[in-house]
């Protein structure tokens, strides 16, 4: 389902008339941020929290941000609502701008501003939930800094695609020491053999999921025991659970990894509990 009106540099336009230039920074050096939010029956989703980490990003990569957060609120309940998205996700992308090819950063240039939004597929999202989904591993040969949220995705798309070939629906990246680091477009956890929830800590070699700051808030009320550390993929096979999150998935049970069932090959009861509450505890921004 396509997005059918793209804001662009000021402008809500259909999307096949939405342009950046082909000297846009983002598009000859990956030389941009995004942020995705899930829209969940009309309303966006911890997007306060997306914009503290949208800053960082910019403020990591010095890119000057385009506009007020107010302002940039405004364009993206727009985008939603301009394209009738009850459930789905809203995305956005700021480049440093456009230039004359040049790898240093040019000056005097304004950033680029996109932002789309799409209905996902409710039914399909609630099936994979259900019935939990494959993944498989493979080396993590990203860049050290996975931490800002760049759009040069192009080793996690070459790995969402080996999965997509394999019959998987993630890819799990395993850093040089033989330790889990993320999914190509999620971050992992396990349940462990005390019922202690595991997952790496967010200081180095992952994105800080915004699914998984508001995951481990709900753990906490729900008292569920969490365990800040890295883990191997031996542990995640032989794991009570395994699940991951992500903005689009909320949380998604892992059945079976390389090919190997893991948790008895079906959807965990801590994963159950703490989906259904993680809406509780998560913003909503109506649109
Ligand atoms: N991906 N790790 C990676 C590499 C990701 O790309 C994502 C999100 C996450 C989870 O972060 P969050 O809970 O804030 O969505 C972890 C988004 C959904 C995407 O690229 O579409």
């Amino acid at each position: 389902m396509t997005s059918r009106i793209t804001y662009v540099n000021g402008r809500y336009v259909p999307s096949r008339e939405a342009v950046v230039s082909v000297e846009d920074r983002g598009n000859q050096f990956a030389d941009a941020v995004y942020e995705a939010c899930q829209i969940k029956d009309g309303a966006i989703i911890d997007l306060r929290r997306h914009l503290d980490r949208l800053d960082r990003s910019l403020a990591e990569l010095r890119i000057a941000a385009p506009m007020s957060r107010a302002a940039m609120t405004h364009v993206l309940r727009e985008v939603a609502r301009r394209n009738r998205v009850e459930n789905g996700y809203v995305y956005w992308q700021i480049s440093r701008g456009a230039a004359p090819r040049d790898h240093a950063f040019p000056t005097g240039v304004r950033p680029t501003f996109t932002a789309t939004a799409k209905s996902l597929d409710v039914a399909a999202a609630a099936l994979r939930y259900e019935k939990g989904v494959p993944v498989i591993t493979l080396p993590d040969n990203r860049w050290e800094r996975v931490d800002i949220k760049t759009v040069g995705l192009l080793p996690n798309a070459l790995a969402k695609q080996a999965a997509r070939e394999a019959g998987a629906f993630e890819a799990v990246f395993v850093d040089a020491e033989g330790f889990v680091t993320e999914g190509s477009s999620a971050n992992v956890w396990l349940v462990d053999g005390e019922g202690r929830l595991v997952t790496r800590p967010a200081d180095r070699g992952i994105l800080r999921g915004i699914t998984r700051s508001v995951l481990l808030e709900v753990a906490e009320t729900e008292g569920v025991a969490v365990v800040e550390r890295r883990f191997t993929v031996a542990e995640m096979k032989t794991a009570r659970e395994v699940f991951l999150t992500s903005a689009g998935a909320t949380l998604c049970p892992v059945v079976s990894v390389d090919g190997e069932t893991v948790a008895n090959g079906a959807p965990g009861s801590v994963a159950a509990r703490l989906r259904r509450r993680f809406h509780d505890l998560a913003e909503r921004t109506p649109i």
